[in-house]
């Protein structure tokens, strides 16, 4: 069996904890399958980047690099989050084109690309994820590496007039085309970059996903929807239903209901949205008043970059103005808390919640949608509200969808939620279970590992 070699900026080195569905998934699959992480060690170093770092835990080998302040700022903090996530979440009016990130990016894939390239055999499987590092297999290929090497981008692929409006934006995504196979999360992504291969990439779309670059040289795009160790997610949610912080939350409610959210504080979460949503729903569902207490977790993310400082400023405002106006002497409407959870204690969380509300404006996939899906009491389910703009809302289709955009419809939906019987509760559940059962994430990982071994 050839070695398979994991490369990602996150690398979720044993004892740290992360928030972020790709750190979690990649630990799932690479504990099942075995072999070497290479990523960002999390870590600045004052003057180069470049200091590498090992260390084994089981049959995973991890491999991770410092990178200088001025690196990081720019191939991270610029434009991997500045430039690059807000291009592919939609979000033209967000984006920052600096041509001295797009060259510290440049710069900091070529360096991964360097430490990288002399580990590597011939009879190796190279898997490179995300946005961070689309250019790395292009520069493994200038340095001799001849082994199969595919990508997977774990966010949405936008339509291609968004991609054509960044400036050099065929440099960046043509070199796309190095790799033997692309993975996107969903086929409506794949078909979005099909377009811009046509259109802009000046290549051409085959039969059988296969792809032309201008060149001549023919790759595989494909979908695969990522996803979650359901079983474990399961088990995990029964035992923590006993842990202190779960038992002391169940006691704070008072015998009231719980919706639940948890995201990292991003914009592509809609969680102003989300507020005004359920701020809607204090308004027009007073029947059911103070009988939900939403519990919003959302851990802050990517602090140095401007437009999630202005986020958190916009969040605390809307939820003070909703408790201000909503709450009573022995009730607050909404918790917002700012803080991360142990991964057990939010399954236990999801498990006491009487709702989800997974609402991000766009999403690749969401796998909290999935997990607070596993995490249920099989007797007594939750119900999931989930946003028609995530990966996961072409999967889970018994979920309450909505647009996150409608705050009437979001409102309506946490109404359903908290009053659906439990035999229609219990039915929505066992359809969303079976399908995460039969597609967990070693589903997932083989899936992709043997289209690539194809490719
Ligand atoms: C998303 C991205 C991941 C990223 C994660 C957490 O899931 O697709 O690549 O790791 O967010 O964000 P962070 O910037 O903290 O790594």
């Amino acid at each position: 069996m050839s070695r398979l070699v994991v490369v990602s900026n996150r690398v979720a080195v044993p004892g740290e904890s992360r928030a972020g569905g790709l750190a979690v998934a990649l630990d799932g699959a690479l504990k099942e399958h075995g072999g070497l992480w290479f990523g960002w060690s999390g870590k600045t170093s004052r003057d180069r980047s470049g200091e590498l770092h090992e260390q084994t835990s089981g049959n995973v080998r991890y491999l991770t690099m410092d990178l200088s302040r001025a690196d990081l700022d720019a191939y991270y903090n610029g434009f991997a989050n500045r430039t690059l996530w807000p291009l592919l979440h939609f979000r033209l009016d967000l984006v920052d084109y600096d041509r001295k990130t797009r060259e510290g990016y440049a710069r900091v894939n070529a360096l991964f690309a360097e430490k990288l390239a002399p580990r590597l055999k011939d009879d190796d499987i190279v898997w490179i994820h995300d946005y961070h590092l689309i250019p790395m297999a292009s520069m493994l290929r200038e340095r001799g590496i001849g082994c199969r090497i595919g990508f997977f981008l774990h966010v949405p692929m936008p339509s291609s007039d968004l991609l054509a409006a960044m400036p050099n934006h065929s440099r960046l995504f043509s070199s796309l085309y190095a790799y033997d196979l692309v993975g996107f999360q969903t086929q409506r992504d794949v078909e979005r970059f099909q377009d811009y291969v046509r259109l802009f990439g000046g290549g051409e779309v085959l039969k059988g996903g296969i792809l032309q670059a201008p060149g001549g040289r023919r790759f595989c795009a494909a979908a695969f929807p990522i996803s979650i160790d359901t079983g474990h997610i399961a088990a995990q949610s029964r035992a923590a239903v006993n842990k202190s912080a779960v038992r002391g939350l169940r006691a704070s409610l008072d015998g009231r209901d719980l919706a639940i959210g948890v995201d990292r504080l991003d914009y592509s979460k809609g969680l102003p949205e989300r507020f005004h949503g359920f701020e809607r729903y204090l308004e027009s569902h007073r029947d059911q008043k103070g009988s939900l207490t939403y519990l919003q977790i959302a851990p802050v993310s990517r602090g140095d970059v401007s437009e999630y400082r202005k986020l958190r400023n916009e969040l605390e405002q809307i939820s003070g103005h909703i408790n201000g106006a909503h709450a009573q002497p022995d009730w607050t409407p909404l918790r917002y808390v700012n803080r991360n959870f142990a991964h057990a204690t939010l399954t236990g969380f999801y498990r006491m919640a009487k709702v989800g509300l997974v609402t991000p404006l766009r999403d690749g996939m969401n796998l909290v949608a999935k997990e607070f899906v596993a995490a249920q009491d099989p007797e007594d389910p939750g119900v999931l509200v989930l946003s028609l703009l995530a990966g996961a809302a072409y999967e889970l289709k018994e979920a309450l969808l909505v647009n996150p955009h409608d705050y009437d419809g979001v409102a309506d939906a946490i109404a359903i939620a908290a009053t659906m019987p439990k035999e229609k509760r219990i039915e929505r559940w066992q359809a969303m279970m079976e399908h995460l059962r039969a597609n967990d994430i070693g589903t997932w990982r083989r899936r992709y590992l043997e289209a690539l071994e194809k490719a």
